[in-house]
């Protein structure tokens, strides 16, 4: 079979079958029908034998596929470079272009992302073979050492669930779906690349990728897109194609979308996102269907616009009997057929896929999740008022000329004051850039207490960490005995928004030009 039976074309019902193809499916959540499109697609993909399908499932609440077959997530290691950079980027949510030198030394030599951490930390902390990193280097791989905290758990994680569940990719005909939705976004990302990576190898599969904009975005790169370029290009040949579920594809990676042959477009209700969507199409603007024709669709319909074709169809379920579906589309786009829509999904569909957002919202955990927020709160609101009653009477406004503070800051002292930074960094490059960071903190938390501590001048002179510490103590933000609270991560940061400089092994001083705004709010001590 070269072809799939989508639906039937609204108010003729002829028969509307697209081709094999890369495909888009897009629309507005829940009002478009976007899972619907791709499970009945998939059940009519293959005649008795349908082909192997992966879908992932990202989120919680996602309206799921009824008929699938649940498999266990898959990751094969990897530690080139280029993979552990587009990780790094994925978590950061931006590009690794300063970082890009120290990455490719920590994955020298290196098969597994657990190694490539090792490396980190002989790196930053030096070992038998080299001694530790100095000055920028040890600031470079500090940002590294963090980036792989955050991930080695839930990566050791994910491996435990394979050996439990099995490591191989097994894909059965039909649709299989990897349920992802307990990991973070990073993590999915890297899982479906280890799966698209095994796809390439095979032949016929389908890939089904959810959220396009977050998986496949055009300004950075993540796991996904890497693994998704090379499935989408070589992909045609060995009859692999790759089906994109996405509300919009503002942002998705334009590469990706010039591979797409198959377009199947739902309601849309913004006029700027459907203008956008229109442009995105490599097709010729005779085969675009007009901004407010998307705009009028409903539930179930579609345009389909692939080869020379541009057609309305009504799209049939895969639990719809087709002569349902037939009759509904001769109806529409008159209110009957919407009436006729309406009792074919209160006979047909399976309760299972009535999936209302409500149905997969655990309220209770929520709730006990909201509780448990609000008792940490009160906790620490305690705490602070304990430790504001030793501390000296914060200064008003009126006698802060003679308080601790330098003349070029505006600063009040006392708890639960907000702290807000502006600065500018000038980068010795020939075109200038300046990029102006606001920090809004208050000075409950590490970040917001260093703020405080810079707008004080307390770095206007070297200070190592153990300095630091006495002065936390001092100021009884940090317990008197016992191990220190760690401040690495939150110094790394302000570095790295170039506040502070790394100037000795541990050792901060405030960047020359540097300004930290102090917003005055009234405290109640
Ligand atoms: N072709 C159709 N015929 C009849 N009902 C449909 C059709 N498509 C969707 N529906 C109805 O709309 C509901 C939502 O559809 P679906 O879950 O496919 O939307 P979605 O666009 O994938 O939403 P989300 O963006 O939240 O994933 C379905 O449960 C079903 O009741
Ligand atoms: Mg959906």
């Amino acid at each position: 079979m070269s072809d799939i039976l989508l639906g039937y074309q609204v108010s003729t019902g002829k028969e509307v079958r697209i081709p094999f193809a890369h495909t888009v499916v897009c629309g507005q959540t829940q009002a478009s029908g976007k899972t619907t499109t791709l499970e009945g697609l998939l059940s009519r993909s293959g005649g008795d034998l349908p082909r192997p399908a992966l879908a992932f499932l990202t989120k919680r609440a996602e309206s799921a596929f009824v008929k699938a077959r649940s498999i266990p997530p898959y990751f094969r290691d990897r530690a080139d470079w280029q993979f552990v950079e587009s990780i790094l980027e994925a978590m950061m949510r931006e590009r690794m272009k300063y970082q890009r030198e120290w990455i490719i030394r920590v994955c020298q030599g290196a098969t597994t992302l657990e190694r490539v951490a090792k490396n980190v930390e002989s790196a930053l902390h030096g070992d038998r073979h080299k001694k530790a990193a100095t000055s920028y280097a040890a600031g470079m791989y500090l940002q590294l050492s963090e980036y792989f905290k955050l991930l080695m758990p839930e990566l050791r994680r994910l491996k435990l669930n394979m050996a439990t569940r099995g490591s191989a990719l097994d894909l059965k005909p039909g649709l299989n779906v990897m349920d992802l939705s307990d990991y973070s976004t990073e993590m999915q990302s890297l899982a479906i690349a280890s799966a698209m990576e095994e796809i390439y190898r095979r032949r016929g599969v389908i890939t089904v990728i959810p959220e396009a904009w977050e998986f496949l975005p055009q300004a950075r790169n993540t796991p996904v897109k890497m693994a998704g370029e090379s499935l989408i290009r070589k992909g045609a040949a060995a009859q692999n194609f790759m089906w994109l579920d996405s509300q919009d594809i503002t942002g998705v990676d334009k590469r990706i979308l010039k591979q797409v042959g198959v377009w199947i477009l739902g309601v849309q209700r913004e006029v700027n996102e459907v203008e956008h969507t229109l442009a995105q199409m490599a097709v010729p603007k005779k085969l675009k269907p007009k901004p407010e024709e998307v705009m009028q669709l409903r539930r179930g319909q579609f345009f389909a616009c692939f080869e020379d074709v541009l057609t309305r169809v009504y799209v049939l379920p895969s639990w719809m009997p087709a002569e349902v579906g037939f009759t509904i589309a001769r109806a529409l786009p008159a209110q009957a057929g919407d009436e006729l829509v309406k009792n074919a999904i209160a006979r047909f569909q399976p309760a299972s896929a009535r999936h209302e957002e409500d149905e997969n919202v655990d309220y209770r955990e929520l709730f006990e999740d909201a509780q448990r927020t609000i008792e940490q709160l009160k906790a620490e609101i305690e705490q602070l008022k304990r430790s504001g009653a030793g501390a000296a009477p914060a200064p008003t406004p009126k006698d802060r000329s003679s308080a601790l503070v330098p003349p070029a800051t505006e600063f009040v002292g006392g708890n639960n004051d907000e702290v807000s930074m502006s600065l500018e960094v000038k980068r010795p490059v020939i075109d200038l850039t300046v990029r102006k960071y606001v920090i809004e903190a208050s000075d409950a938390t590490k970040t917001g207490r260093l703020a405080l501590l810079l707008s004080q001048g307390f770095f206007d002179q070297p200070r190592k960490i153990a300095n630091l510490n006495d002065e936390f103590r001092a100021r009884g933000w940090m317990k008197q005995t016992g191990a220190p609270t760690p401040l690495n991560l939150d110094l790394a940061k302000l570095a790295e928004m170039g506040f502070l400089r790394l100037v000795g092994q541990a050792t901060y001083q405030a960047v020359p030009g540097m300004r930290v705004n102090v917003k005055e709010v009234e405290a109640v001590a």
